[in-house]
């Protein structure tokens, strides 16, 4: 048989992204993307100002085979059969009570589609919403046992970890940057606000964490109260961006809540409500209601981007120090944020100038299969991208494959 790269497909579907990617292992330390599948729920969730996993759920089980068929076919590996293969739906029973929308799609497509030239199935298993968690695993679950090809399971934050490791080359290439450990991850999401500090890939340790909202969520719920769309981050920081630029004196004051607690945990449920009380100072008075000038959205939009910037930055550097950190990465949605960027390489640069900062390409920050499809890559390939890859590669018996929301690093 003729010897081709290693393939990954992924698949993602922990939140209100619905993604499936190809990933091919290209030369020494590279990997080029294949093919990348996406979907967004943002609509479908920005009426309400939040994700709701039934709705979440539903939307990932539409959409899924439809996504499968365009990463496959952008990767030139979707080919048809000569003749219809049989009994897909009998083997598929186990979908029958819980995911009969995933079926309808997965049942004509593995009827009618061959099993494509690919080595690994990876999915996201957790942390995340369960209902639409299960949705991937439960897709991977089917292509594995139609297919015969192996599952690994993958831990979404790592895949958030991993993404910023790989530097752009081009469109589609992919190349692995030298990591230096110890590393320390700022992992920043909708979901989560995590210190993890990392002596390999593949080998994590929580530092700190968030005891109540995470920092995406405060953003969104900040965007929700001055009345900005969701998901709140990039709306509430273009506002906060005008009146910074403008140089703008502060017209409020928010807390900075647990920046001197001496540990590495977080809390950013406090903020949102000292913006809502703000807002209620402002616009109700005297039984009279107003809304918000435009002025007073920016500045508040301003003074809370400054104080969760402030806290995220503090504590990852105070990590940097006590942990004798080289090499620092950010990772998540909240990654994409220019003034976090801006302050936290400004900080580093000027105290830690020998500690590499890594960011994701901003399009990579928030949820995609290609992270996971990354994350899979360092444990499923032998060497050289696997330097440094402390575990080993977790593939797993597809019937024993479990969605875990709570799942930690
Ligand atoms: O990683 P992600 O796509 O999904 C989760 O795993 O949660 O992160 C989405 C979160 C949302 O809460 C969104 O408001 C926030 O990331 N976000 C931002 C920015 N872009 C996305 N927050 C602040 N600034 C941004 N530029
Ligand atoms: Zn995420």
């Amino acid at each position: 048989m003729e010897k081709r790269p290693l393939r990954i497909l992924s698949i993602e579907t922990s939140c209100d992204e619905t993604g499936i990617a190809i990933l091919e292992e290209t030369g020494q330390t590279s990997i080029t993307i294949l093919g990348n599948a996406l979907a967004s729920q943002i609509e479908i969730h920005a009426q309400y100002g939040g994700v709701f996993p039934a709705l979440a759920k539903r939307a990932h089980a539409e959409k899924i085979t439809f996504l499968l068929e365009q990463a496959l076919s952008d990767a030139e590996l979707l080919e048809a059969v000569d003749s219809p293969l049989e009994g897909i739906a009998q083997r598929l029973s186990f979908l029958d009570e819980k995911e009969t929308t995933l079926k309808e799609g997965l049942v004509p497509f593995l009827t009618y589609y061959k099993t494509p030239a690919i080595d690994y199935i990876a999915v996201t298993v957790g942390p995340g919403l369960e209902p639409a968690l299960w949705v991937g695993v439960n897709t991977a679950k089917a292509l594995s046992s139609i297919w015969g090809i192996p599952v690994i399971p993958i831990n979404h934050m790592e895949g958030h970890f991993v993404t910023a490791a790989f530097l752009k080359k081009d469109e589609s290439l992919f190349d692995l940057s030298p990591v230096t450990f110890p590393a320390l991850a700022l992992l920043v999401s909708g979901g989560h606000s995590e210190l993890v500090l990392s002596d390999a890939f593949g080998s994590y340790t929580k530092i700190g964490h968030t005891r109540d909202d995470a920092v995406g969520e405060a953003f969104d719920k900040v965007a929700r109260i001055l009345g900005l769309p969701y998901p709140g981050g990039p709306a509430v920081s273009k506002l906060a961006k005008e009146w910074r630029d403008a140089n703008n004196p502060p017209l409020f004051h928010l807390p900075r809540p647990m920046l001197h607690s001496g540990d590495y945990d977080f809390s950013f449920s406090g903020i949102k409500t000292a913006v809502l009380y703000a807002v209620r100072d402002l616009c109700e008075q005297d039984g009279a209601k107003r809304d918000l000038t435009e002025d007073e959205k920016k500045a508040l939009a301003c003074e809370f981007e400054n104080a969760v910037v402030e806290v995220l930055v503090k504590k990852t550097v105070r990590a940097v120090h006590e942990h004798g950190v080289q090499t620092c990465i950010v990772g998540g949605g909240v990654a994409g944020n220019t003034y976090l960027r801006e302050e936290l390489s400004r900080t580093i640069k000027k105290e830690f100038s020998y500690v590499t900062l890594l960011f994701p390409e901003p399009w990579l920050a928030t949820d995609n299969a290609i992270m996971i499809g990354m994350a899979a890559m360092l444990q499923a390939n032998k060497a050289p991208l696997r330097q440094g890859f402390a575990g080993q590669a977790k593939t797993h018996n597809p019937n024993e494959l479990r969605a875990d929301g709570n799942l930690s690093l």
